[in-house]
């Protein structure tokens, strides 16, 4: 197989400071959420690596749940229509929601979520997000916790992809550009 390095310009963040992060975070949201009966939501695929990682960072167990979601319509995902492919298994009511997301890039996904949550009668619903990219920004999403803010560049690794390659990178990398052009 072609040598990844050249596939990439970029490290963006390491894996050490994704973990230092988490660790930072997942401080937080134990404090923030004890005695609370907290529940995890992860968006795939991205967040997988996230979820593995942060709820490993957490002290005591906690429950997850993960919903799988795709825009559809037009090529991009710019429309915010959003198709649910997995949804919950778990009964919102009564729980304190901590959604689980890889990357903030429009918003049009999590507001979608956000919104579709609210509605199954969560007593709390708060987002974390690894990667934002406040230059994307297309709608506002209310964002508790947030890893780095990072620049409008196309990113993969560490849950990321591009044509579903480059999820299990262990940092995150801008793409090189003759990848995709
Ligand atoms: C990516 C990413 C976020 C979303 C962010 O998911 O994992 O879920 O896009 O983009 P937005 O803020 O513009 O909505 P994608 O739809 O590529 O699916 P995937 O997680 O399976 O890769
Ligand atoms: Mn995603
Ligand atoms: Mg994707």
């Amino acid at each position: 197989a072609a040598d990844i390095a050249d596939q990439l310009s970029t490290v963006l963040v390491t894996e050490e400071q994704i973990h230092a992060k988490l660790d930072e975070i997942a401080a937080r949201v134990a404090a923030d959420y004890a005695g609370k009966d907290l529940l995890l939501i992860g968006v795939l695929k991205g967040a997988v690596m996230v979820m593995a990682d942060f709820s490993r960072a957490l002290p005591e167990t906690v429950p997850m749940d993960w919903m799988a979601v795709s825009s559809y319509g037009a090529a991009t995902k710019s429309s915010g229509v959003v198709q649910i492919r997995k949804d919950l298994d778990t009964d919102l009511h009564g729980k304190h929601v901590l959604i689980v997301e890889d990357i903030i890039d429009s918003g049009l996904t999590l507001s979608w979520l956000l919104e579709n949550f609210a509605s199954r009668g969560a007593e709390s619903i708060e987002v974390f997000a690894l990667l934002r990219k406040p230059d994307a920004a297309k709608v506002h999403v209310d964002c508790k916790y947030i890893g780095f803010d990072i620049p409008n560049e196309f990113v993969v690794g560490y849950g990321l992809d591009y044509a579903e390659g480059y999820r299990n990178l262990r940092d995150v990398a801008v793409l090189a550009p003759h990848v995709y052009s």
